[in-house]
């Protein structure tokens, strides 16, 4: 039923997801960041997994790097965006599969296939139940080569909590329930949970796997969004180099609206 309301909620948001990224420089910080430790960690040519990945703005940047990437996601409409934007960008040669289903279940592919995985901006947070959520990250782990790379990005549970009452727009109960649980059934967003960084650890806690870094991918600037997208490019570049330098400091990373976790396997 989760997954339903998931699928409808971005069939129903489809081209506004494919903005998302790049629509003003808040978004950009995260998509800027994500893409910085990315190429930080990965110097050449790889076959990547991009888990969740919809319309396809991380595969076909790294697919422009020269990668080659699988494409899998829950949506069909967000899969159809992306298969035009790759299209448009003649990118067809460095995309060898653009697949639909639940990352919760990998088994069309092999143990150790990929050299690295991407699972980014809330996917995994749309996984409601532990109990999947632990099965959707135990298949990641398992289709990465050994000595390969995973990352993983996740909406923060403490940041998320303040955002109604910040924007005084919606409903201010939004996000209450979340407070307890982490839960959220669902309503101007898709049903997700939103994490701590504590059991973000937890759930990645396993023998195969090394957490290398975690990252607060909008970092001091969270929730900033109003005075952020006035900035010009000189600002958002003055700012880039102190974010970069703060992003990875522990108490940034958990109260950032995305972190994000880097793991290597053994
Ligand atoms: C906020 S979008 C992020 C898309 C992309 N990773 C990005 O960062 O731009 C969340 C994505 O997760 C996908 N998704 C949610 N649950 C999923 C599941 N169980 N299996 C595969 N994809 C899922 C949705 O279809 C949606 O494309």
């Amino acid at each position: 039923m989760s997954k339903e309301k998931i699928r409808d909620y971005y069939n129903k948001n489809a081209e506004y997801e494919w903005k998302r990224l790049i629509q003003d420089n808040y978004h950009r910080l995260e998509f800027d960041t994500t893409m910085h430790f990315i190429k930080r960690y990965i110097k050449t040519e790889k076959l990547i997994l991009d888990a969740g990945g919809g319309p396809g703005r991380y595969t076909i940047e790294l697919a422009k790097l020269g990668h080659e990437l699988v494409l899998f996601d829950l949506t069909p409409k967000l899969l159809d965006i992306a298969k035009q934007r790759i299209i448009n960008e003649k990118l067809e040669n460095n995309i060898s599969e653009i697949m639909q289903g639940s990352f919760t279940d990998l088994s069309i592919y092999e143990n150790n296939h990929f050299d690295a995985v991407i699972c980014l901006g809330a996917a995994l947070n749309h996984v409601l139940s532990k109990k999947e959520r632990k099965k959707a990250i135990s298949e990641l782990i398992r289709v990465t080569k050994s000595q390969g790379l995973l990352f993983v990005s996740v909406i923060s549970k403490l940041a998320v909590l303040i955002d109604p009452f910040l924007r005084q727009n919606q409903d201010m109960n939004l996000f209450k329930k979340a407070l307890e649980s982490g839960d959220y059934k669902g309503g101007a967003f898709a049903p997700s949970h939103f994490y701590t960084v504590d059991e973000f650890k937890e759930e990645f806690s396993c023998k195969k796997i090394d957490l290398l870094q975690l990252v607060g991918l909008e970092g001091l600037a969270s929730l900033k969004n109003h005075r952020v997208n006035k900035w010009n490019k000189e600002i958002y570049n003055d700012w880039w180099k102190i974010h970069l330098k703060t992003c990875t400091h522990p108490a940034v990373a958990e109260t950032s609206s995305h972190f994000l976790g880097i793991f290597k396997k053994k």
